[in-house]
């Protein structure tokens, strides 16, 4: 499944890309996340499969489009297309669109059926780090223990790593800590999945990702990172007791667990698969030219043990084609 799947899936973000760039800068995040969702959905149709979507825009009743338990696929032709739920984040950064700022992405995870943890829209604490500093953090301690644990994986001192935390009047006290360790801090207004892959990719200058984001993206960050050998600690955070019923109706109410990559993504098929809107860490974003555009993303197989940058060019029109450049 996983083979034909991840390239099947890049086509599902470069869709959702090219609909949303058109936007950028122009100060419509609701509209860009739009066009991302209607292009999304309109792909995923034309892949042969029985999917599900477990992470998406929402329930039901507050989601025209990608909500959690709707059907997804073209059927299969003569087989019986296979099972696969999928967790999406159409735009994932949709105020950076809007201002054309870095690191907006389209975003999706799939697995066989079970392999992606079903969560509500709340907060997950993250911590988040790369294949050499996976197994030697904890979330349970504090952000300086941390800190030294990741600077002495990497043989660095603390001055020399960089954490990305979302810039955020809850994460004050984080903040303040990360500095007294020496870390170098890169405060982002946001994208915290975005940054959760940068740190599992060297020459990216990130080392990890500390403190309080969607709790859906982290699932999505843990299939990324099971991909990279990364790592994902993650604990739910409630605002209100309204939240608190809802994460324990999904079987997420005790908010003292400590989630890994693998609970949060077990599945053994994963699939990731992201494209970048806008230029960033570790994608460029969608380029415009006369008849055409052209797009980067990053896909990935657990199974097949695959990391793929993929660099498409996408011709609009087959009577004036592009001429296509290195
Ligand atoms: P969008 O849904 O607008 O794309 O925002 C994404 C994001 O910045 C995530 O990267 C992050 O996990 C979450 O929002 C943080 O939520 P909040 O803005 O409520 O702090």
């Amino acid at each position: 499944m996983e083979k034909l799947l991840a390239l099947e899936m890049v086509r599902v973000t470069e869709a959702a890309a090219i609909a949303s760039a058109r936007l950028m800068g122009r100060g419509e995040r609701d509209a860009a996340d739009h066009l991302a969702v209607e292009a999304m959905r309109a792909a995923m149709d034309e892949i042969e499969m029985a999917g599900t979507i477990v992470i998406g825009e929402g329930e039901r009743d507050k989601a025209p489009m990608l909500y959690i338990g709707e059907q997804v696929g073209a059927p299969g032709d003569g087989n019986a297309a296979p099972e696969i739920d999928i967790a999406v984040d159409p735009l994932e950064g949709t105020n950076l669109v809007a201002t054309g700022s870095a690191n907006a992405i389209t975003v999706l995870a799939a697995s066989e059926r079970g392999g992606l943890v079903h969560a509500p829209d709340t907060y997950l604490e993250k911590l988040c780090v790369g294949p050499l500093v996976a197994g030697h953090v904890d979330i349970t301690l504090s952000p300086t223990e941390n800190i030294n644990r990741i600077a002495e994986a990497l043989r660095r001192k603390p001055g020399d790593i960089t954490i990305i935390i979302l810039d955020r009047p809850r994460h004050a006290t984080l903040i303040d800590e990360v500095r007294t360790t020496g870390a170098r801090i890169k405060l982002i207004t946001d994208g915290d999945l975005s940054a959760a892959i940068s740190c599992a990719v060297s020459g990216t200058g990130v080392h990890a990702v500390m403190g309080i984001g969607g709790a859906p993206e982290g699932v999505i960050t843990a299939a990324a990172l099971r991909c990279l050998g990364g790592e994902i600690q993650a604990r739910f955070r409630y605002r209100s007791d309204e939240e608190r019923e809802r994460g324990a109706r999904m079987g997420h109410g005790d908010e003292t667990r400590v989630y890994h990559t693998e609970d949060l993504a077990s599945g053994d098929n994963l699939v990731f698969a992201a494209t970048g809107v806008t230029s960033g860490d570790l994608l460029e974003g969608v380029r415009f030219f006369g008849g055409g555009a052209r797009t980067h993303s990053l896909v990935m197989a657990y199974q097949t043990k695959t990391v793929r940058f993929v660099d498409t060019v996408h011709m609009f029109d087959r009577e004036r084609p592009p001429s296509v450049r290195l």
